[in-house]
């Protein structure tokens, strides 16, 4: 059966319909999914209802599925976490904990940042719970060209432990956890090994510090560039389908989940995050 797709944003995400990922697609059709991520930086295949084998399968289709041991995760499958409105802060306060809710990209504090992440949406609240999007090849390439080549000189050291107060809640982080994973540096402005595009790249609340700045004045600059990035024209808002994956690259976009949907609501997602590389 022939792949539909769809543009779903303006200016980035793409809908695939007419799949079913219970058993494998073609080669052909897997690499016709790998263009339309790699084109629209985010892929939503619709209508699906799979079991986590399956799911696995398909997301090994674009990288290869990582696992972070301290993420709850489905029976018989590490590599595939849940990510639920019944999870409570147990280090912290046992309030919800809406994982995400800053403007950010996944695992930047890693030496190697997962490329992609995947969500796979079981079960989704009627209203709210979407999932933000901020393209930053386009809020790169809407610089001026002067500021542009000042940002593409610049590093900046990122760190599990969130390093600024007043950010919101995250998930609360074990002390051994967080002893395996020393901060890394990377460059403000990265380029994308499939496309050879450049775009910001910023996770405001994993960037302990710009390298060469004082610690305010980098600050400052992150928060900045993360209001110049969530301007609508570089932004996409996912309203969630059930049987939806969206599959999304860390490497040139921001996200933001929104914990805006009613207490009792249920919202219930099978995660799988694909293996990156040094960004450079
Ligand atoms: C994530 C994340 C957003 C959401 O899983 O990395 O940020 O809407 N999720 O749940
Ligand atoms: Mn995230």
């Amino acid at each position: 059966m022939a792949i539909t797709f769809t543009k779903l944003g303006g200016h980035m995400a793409i809908a695939a319909e007419g799949l079913d990922l219970s058993t494998p697609p073609s080669a052909e059709a897997a690499a016709q999914l790998r263009q339309a991520l790699w084109e629209n930086q985010i892929l939503c295949i619709r209508g699906q209802a799979i079991a986590p084998g399956a799911y696995l399968a398909t997301i090994s289709l674009f990288g290869e599925p990582q696992v972070r041991p301290e993420i709850p995760h489905v029976e018989g499958f590490p590599a595939v976490t849940t990510l639920s409105s019944e999870d409570r802060d147990l280090k912290g306060d046992g309030k919800r904990l809406v994982a995400g809710a800053n403007w950010h990209s996944d695992d930047t504090f890693m030496a190697r940042p997962s490329a992609l992440t995947a969500l796979y949406g079981l079960i989704v609240p009627e209203v709210g719970g979407d999932t933000e999007y901020a393209n930053m090849y386009a809020a790169y390439e809407a610089l001026p060209q002067a500021r542009r080549q000042y940002l593409d000189t610049l590093k900046v050291v990122h760190a599990m432990k969130p390093a600024r107060e007043g950010l919101g809640r995250t998930r609360s982080i074990a002390p051994e956890i967080l002893a395996q994973c020393p901060p890394s540096t990377h460059p403000l402005v990265r380029t994308h090994p499939q496309t050879g595009r450049k775009a910001l790249y910023v996770s405001r609340n994993r960037m302990d510090h710009i390298v060469g700045l004082e610690r305010e004045e980098g600050h400052r600059l992150i928060d900045e560039l993360v209001e110049h990035a969530i301007q609508p024209q570089f932004t996409y808002r996912h309203r969630w389908r059930q049987g939806d994956i969206v599959i999304w690259d860390n490497r040139c976009l921001m996200h933001k989940a929104n914990g805006d949907y009613p207490e009792g609501a249920r919202r219930f997602m099978q995660r799988i995050i694909v293996a990156g590389e040094v960004p450079v």
